[in-house]
């Protein structure tokens, strides 16, 4: 299969020195790439701004903010058959760009945003027969919030964590996670390593392909 991978967080700027991001560090969205290419799909990955390597064999496609990251899905999206949205998309952006750097004194303590477009939803439409996998994660037991989201971006299952837990969230090398499905199936996945979780959230997918394959 040919599945596209978003990862890491994305970086909203404000002027050439700051700018507006998430602790998300890639490493799930990486593992997934890893444990896809190995189990032999050809991958594409879109990558916020991380400092992992490239896993090998996969084509990966930097950007940093949420509008470019929109843009890489939309241009990538049809030549694939899945789209495993694992990136920590920033849901806002700086109103205003400065080219040059703000100064304290010009500054009133206010910064004015608008709301980044929801990738999963805008690219709802090219959705056809291929597979969205969407991703929740969120402090303290996640299940109605990542319910609301499988539900509202339609996917075909959601993989959902607790950040605060221990041994899950960002940064760490392993995870802890639910995997809830349209018909109210859930599946809890023991604490393990993110590429053991990536390998086994590809398992999910081949085996939900060929089921509609058939
Ligand atoms: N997502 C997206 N575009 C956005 C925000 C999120 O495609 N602008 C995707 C994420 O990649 C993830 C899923 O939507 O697969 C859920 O993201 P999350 O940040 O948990 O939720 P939000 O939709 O941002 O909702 P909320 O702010 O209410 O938690």
């Amino acid at each position: 299969m040919r599945i596209l991978i978003t990862a890491g967080p994305t970086r909203e700027p404000l002027d050439p020195v700051r700018f507006i991001s998430n602790r998300s560090t890639g490493k799930m969205g990486f593992a997934l790439a890893q444990a896809a290419q190995a189990r032999g799909h050809e991958v594409t990955l879109i990558a916020g701004p991380v400092t992992l390597p490239t896993p090998d064999g996969v084509t990966r496609v930097d950007i940093e903010t949420a509008l470019q990251m929109l843009d890489a899905v939309e241009c990538h999206l049809p030549a694939h058959e899945v789209y495993i949205s694992c990136a920590a998309v920033a849901d806002w952006r700086p109103a205003v760009y400065s080219p040059t750097k703000l100064k304290k004194a010009g500054m009133d303590g206010t910064i004015q945003l608008v709301r980044n477009p929801d990738i999963l939803k805008t690219v709802r439409p090219l959705k056809d027969n291929k597979l969205f996998v969407g991703f929740a994660a969120e402090t303290g037991v996640p299940d109605a919030e990542a319910t609301r989201k499988l539900n509202e971006k339609g996917l075909d299952f959601i993989v959902a964590n607790d950040v605060t837990a221990p041994g899950a969230g960002f940064a760490t090398d392993t995870n802890r996670v639910t995997l809830l499905y349209p018909n109210g199936t859930r599946e809890d996945l023991p604490l393990a390593s993110k590429l053991e979780i990536a390998t086994a959230i590809i398992s999910r997918i081949e085996q939900l392909r060929s089921v509609t394959d058939c």
